[in-house]
């Protein structure tokens, strides 16, 4: 089959990894007979150097246009770089809002799992570390806290921000709906979790995830409070399958689930809407720290692409091949810098690359 991929490198470790994942798709075409074609597209600090803002409106029309979106990472060290010396609406992560809301992506998709052969870096006690754990977060990523109104205003001689927390029902129903469908795939466990002690959408939340799990009587529906959430996560991580939650409560639980697996280097995301068109993208940043060195870890873009195969061009196989051959490097002993561990084999991004499309 043919598909049309935009591919969006970024910043800092941004092009090196997208490369490597690029290598992979490739690898994958070549074996099973497709036909990927690429585009670059400029977004973050790149942009902002080449056209003053970090997503232009022709750009976004172009990602639009697109099968699918491979993105990198966005933006640099916030306290050292000119990127944020400008409006805000034109920085780096404001880009990274702007295309997911353009593009109406409202699921994000995060798998955080723990694989055997990294156990030793899951930085939890050896008991959980050895029970191991496998869920997806799902988290709304076009509402909430992110989108709603702000403004700064001084009153009286005394400066005063606020920021709205908004959910209309719909927006609440259409990511139920994915984070249920999910659960079908999977144990068919669903964590909602949310702020019902305190707040209205949260309780309107709740009312519509109760009416959604209607429909889906095979599905466990446990709700869970955040803060309660946040202390299960590292007390217990095997009891989650499907973590459904909204924008802001998703963002931060995803970096702590991020962090129990041992590496954010590994975790991959993907961000859907109503149609094919995805967005896959690491679920770790730019690290401009480490930029240009050759040893960033590729695995997440590889990771994040394989979920393009699967979620946008229904190319299942393609997508468990690209898994499993992430799976036997890792069993093979070969590792990064930033998961290397005694006796294993310690390799560059690009050797990382290399290893994992010889085994597809
Ligand atoms: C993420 C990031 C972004 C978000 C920021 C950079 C806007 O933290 O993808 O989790 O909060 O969505
Ligand atoms: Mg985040």
């Amino acid at each position: 089959m043919n598909f049309h991929i935009a591919l969006i490198p970024g910043d800092g470790i941004g092009p090196e990894i997208v490369e490597e994942a690029r290598k992979v798709l490739d690898r994958v075409a070549e074996i099973y007979h497709h036909q990927f074609t690429y585009e670059k597209l400029l977004m973050g600090g790149c942009s902002i150097d080449a056209y003053g803002t970090s997503l232009t409106d022709e750009t976004l029309a172009r990602a639009k246009a697109a099968d699918s979106v491979l993105l990198g990472a966005v933006g640099g060290d916030v306290g050292n770089s000119r990127w944020y010396d400008i409006d805000p609406k034109d920085r780096p992560e404001a880009g990274l809002l702007k295309i997911r809301k353009g593009l109406e992506l409202f699921a994000n998709i995060r798998p955080a799992y723990l694989y055997r052969e990294l156990k030793d870096a899951c930085p939890l006690r050896e008991a959980i570390a050895d029970a191991g754990f496998d869920m997806v977060i799902m988290r709304e990523l076009t509402g909430g806290l992110y989108f709603g109104e702000r403004k700064t205003e001084e009153i009286n001689g005394v400066r005063r921000a606020t920021d709205t927390l908004v959910y209309d029902e719909n927006e609440i129903r259409r990511i139920a709906v994915k984070g249920f469908e999910i659960a079908m795939k999977r144990k068919k466990h669903l964590i909602s979790v949310d702020k019902a002690n305190v707040l209205d959408s949260s309780r309107l939340w709740r009312a519509v995830v109760n009416e959604v799990a209607k429909s889906y009587p095979e599905v466990t529906v446990t709700h869970m409070l955040v803060d309660n959430c946040a202390m299960q996560l590292v007390k217990d991580p095997a009891q989650f399958d499907v973590v459904l939650t909204e924008n802001m409560f998703g963002d931060i639980l995803s970096d702590e689930a991020s962090m129990i697996t041992g590496s954010i280097g590994m975790l991959s995301s993907a961000s859907l809407g109503a149609t094919k068109l995805g967005l896959y993208e690491p679920s770790h940043g730019s690290a401009p720290d480490i930029a240009g060195k050759n040893i960033a870890n590729p695995i997440a873009t590889i990771l994040s692409a394989a979920m393009m195969l699967r979620y946008s061009f229904d190319l299942d196989q393609e997508a468990k091949a690209v898994e499993d051959a992430v799976q036997q490097v890792l069993t093979d002993g070969y590792r990064t810098s930033d998961i290397m561990a005694e006796g294993c084999k310690l390799v560059g991004t690009r050797e990382m690359g290399d290893r994992i499309a010889e085994r597809i």
